[in-house]
């Protein structure tokens, strides 16, 4: 297991690019499925989860390659099967994002079901109720759902729930269904709306997405689409919390601020100090001690889960008690017994956390049991004292490019190393 090696307690300070967002990209590598039409992603980041797409799309007979300037090309013009491989669906459920396209298109679909992953279980039965109600016929059978249908048809559709992944599953079957669909309680995520702008490149005709109705008119044929997805938000928001973690003074670019308006809020609270110095670019400082939160996790607009853990990075270090409760999901909150270990005083009780703030974090050996839970330990150890090795890399490079290098070009000392790297006076760092 690959780990990220950081030796702490320097301020960031610098600019950092900001790659396009991977919750965005990965849908619209679904949608490309609805047509044999070329679909072009422009700055498509070089991350895990999109090589993970790239793979599934591609097993189902699409071509997609990148060109040098990091667009992502695909062709779906011939697909010669329409099952989603369970490996793939396994390490990464967006790959259950390809059911609502290849149904539209084809009439048949076969998805393993994505079991549990690290932060709970999380079910689609949103996504197959919908496309029941779209007309599709649908069995679960041995770990797998197969759904048939022939034109899919437009129908009100109420989410009992805001999922994203629903509203982009549903959203897209609809595209090629007969007639108009409603989404009502749908998700309200900037990427739903980069991606009804990437279908409407394509000819179809969705509208609403940002609010809590989509509204779909089924056509009959989609074509292929040009697109250049939004800033990814979530990205930026940790190297947000990197200045301010570290008391640095980053300047972070493309970002959109309105998409990461709660993170700025919260930031704010905690003395850090955001400006906006440009249409799409933000500066942040980090001050002396941050000020304790209270924060609590909710569909979008509200304070997004995908930051919790790197906040209870930064809470860690508060001059006070912090309290965070998750509402997304049942159990996001591992990152908190490995932050312990770098000496954070944190009690989990279900989807709370209190957190007291301690004066200084000291570095560790510590394993990521997930994406953002790795994002959190990374800053967690670029403000610890000496050295932190986080393990269980691979979760981080699901979603981050280059981390490591961007770090370092923010004067970070942080470097990747094989897993039995031995540390600096032979101590080993891998724990087990
Ligand atoms: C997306 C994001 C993920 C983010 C999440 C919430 C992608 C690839 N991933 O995931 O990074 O954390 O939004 O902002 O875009 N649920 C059900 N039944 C369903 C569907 C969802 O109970 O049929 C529950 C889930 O278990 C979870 C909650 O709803 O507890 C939110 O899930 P959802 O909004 O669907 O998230 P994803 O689309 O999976």
């Amino acid at each position: 297991m690959a780990g990220i090696r950081i030796r702490g307690g320097r301020p960031l300070t610098g600019s950092v690019p900001v790659s396009s967002a991977k919750n965005a990209v990965l849908k619209m590598m679904a949608a490309a499925l609805m047509t044999s039409g070329r679909c072009v992603i422009r700055r498509a980041p070089a991350i895990r989860d999109v090589e993970t797409m790239a793979e599934l799309v591609r097993s189902l007979g699409a071509n997609v390659s990148r060109n040098a300037d990091g667009s992502l090309v695909m062709e779906a013009g011939i697909v010669t099967c329409l099952e989603a491989p369970e490996h793939l669906v396994r390490r990464m459920r967006a790959s259950v994002l390809v059911m609502g396209p290849l149904l539209a298109r084809f009439g048949r679909v076969r998805v393993p079901l994505p079991g549990g992953c690290a932060i709970g279980p999380r079910p689609i039965e949103l996504h197959l109720r919908g496309l029941r109600q779209m007309g599709a016929r649908i069995t679960e059978e041995r770990g797998f759902v197969e759904a048939r249908a022939g034109r899919l048809l437009g129908t009100e559709i109420h989410l009992d729930y805001p999922s994203v992944g629903a509203t982009e599953n549903l959203m897209m079957a609809a595209c090629l269904a007969k007639g108009t669909t409603v989404i009502r309680n749908a998700a309200r995520e900037p990427e739903i709306v980069d991606l009804q702008l990437f279908l409407n490149k394509m000819g179809a005709r969705v509208r609403g997405a940002g609010g809590d109705a989509v509204y779909i008119e089924g056509v009959d044929g989609l074509s292929g689409a040009d697109h250049e997805p939004i800033p990814d938000r979530i990205e930026a928001g940790t190297y947000m919390v990197a200045a301010a973690i570290t008391r640095g003074d980053v300047v972070l670019r493309p970002v959109i601020p309105r998409h990461v308006e709660a993170v700025t809020a919260k930031l704010r609270e905690t003395g850090a100090i955001v400006e906006e110095v440009g249409p799409d670019t933000l500066r942040v400082r980090g001050v002396d001690r941050p000020r304790p939160l209270y924060v609590r996790t909710q569909p979008y607009p509200g304070f997004p889960t995908d930051m919790q853990p790197q906040f209870m990075a930064l809470m860690a270090i508060a001059a006070g008690a912090s309290i965070i409760s998750e509402t997304v999901y049942t159990s996001r909150m591992k990152h908190a017994d490995e932050l312990r270990r770098m000496g954070a005083d944190i009690v989990v009780d279900g989807q709370v956390a209190i957190i007291r703030g301690v004066r200084r974090l000291t570095g560790a050996c510590v394993e990521a049991s997930d994406l953002r839970a790795g994002a959190a330990l990374i800053l967690a150890g670029l403000a610890a004292d000496g050295e932190t090795v986080v393990e269980g890399i691979h979760h981080v490079d699901r979603g981050y490019e280059t981390i490591e290098d961007k770090l370092r070009a923010l004067g970070a000392d942080v470097w990747r190393v094989a897993e039995d790297v031995p540390a600096a006076g032979g101590v080993p760092l891998v724990r087990r």
